[in-house]
């Protein structure tokens, strides 16, 4: 039985469509809705494929439902040219090289955002940082042309971060640098997890830094 066939059956005698026909509609689209897979992007920053960050992202991963899809871009191997601030994107959509198309389809259609990675000199790893400057196509677009939103679909975001001081404060700078970039990107930083002493503390911080990544996971659903 389709919905164009309950709708005929459960129109009155007089041809008038009942109001619970329309609850029942907004039931069969919100089950509809629930059948499609939430997706999520990760952008990871780390060049050791069993590094800290992979430890710690895999935790985070693991915790997510399993009908959750996930695509990982590795800055390392995806090669994301630097911007060059040519202007092209202040009065055109997209950025005159298109080697970020692919990570601009997967940001807009994902449901929620991981960043996983290590902290070099208080900040991204150049191939990460490379991948972060190129939305400011997404700055051009909401203030050279008016557009907004300019990432339609709202997205949660959790930062995943491993760093080899044990100090307190390393993390700083990169959070202000994602909640900048967020704004313009429609996502909000909801969770995090620090693993700081990779150097030579890492066991004393490990634990808990593994339960945050896991609960982090909960947090951008
Ligand atoms: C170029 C470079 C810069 C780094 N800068 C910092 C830093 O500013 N603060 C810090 O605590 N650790 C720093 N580290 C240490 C890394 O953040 C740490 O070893 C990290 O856990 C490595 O993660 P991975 O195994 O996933 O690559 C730096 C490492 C490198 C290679």
């Amino acid at each position: 039985m389709n919905i164009a066939s309950i709708e005929f059956e459960t129109k009155s005698k007089k041809g008038r469509r009942k109001p619970h026909n329309i609850f029942f509609i907004m039931f069969c689209v919100r089950v509809l809705w629930h059948m499609v897979p939430m997706t999520v992007l990760v952008l990871l920053g780390s060049p050791h494929k069993n590094g800290y960050t992979a430890q710690l992202l895999e935790q985070c991963l693991s915790a997510l439902p399993s009908s959750v899809h996930v695509d990982v871009i590795n800055a390392f191997e995806a090669g994301i040219k630097p911007c060059t601030d040519c202007g092209y994107c202040k009065s055109k959509s997209g950025c005159k090289f298109n080697d970020f198309d692919e990570i601009d389809r997967l940001l807009r259609a994902a449901d929620a955002l991981i960043i996983a990675s290590p902290i070099y000199n208080l900040s991204f790893p150049a191939p990460l940082k490379a991948v972060f400057d190129r939305t400011q196509q997404y700055y051009n677009a909401r203030f050279s042309r008016g557009i907004k939103p300019v990432i339609q679909k709202p997205k949660k975001a959790a930062m995943l971060l491993t760093c080899g001081s044990n100090e307190e404060g390393e993390a700083e700078l990169i959070r202000s640098q994602l909640k900048m970039m967020f704004t313009i990107m429609n996502t909000t930083l909801t969770a995090e997890a620090i693993w700081r002493g990779t150097d030579s503390d890492r066991e004393r911080f490990k634990a808990q830094t593994f339960a945050q990544a896991r609960m982090a996971a909960k947090l951008i659903m």
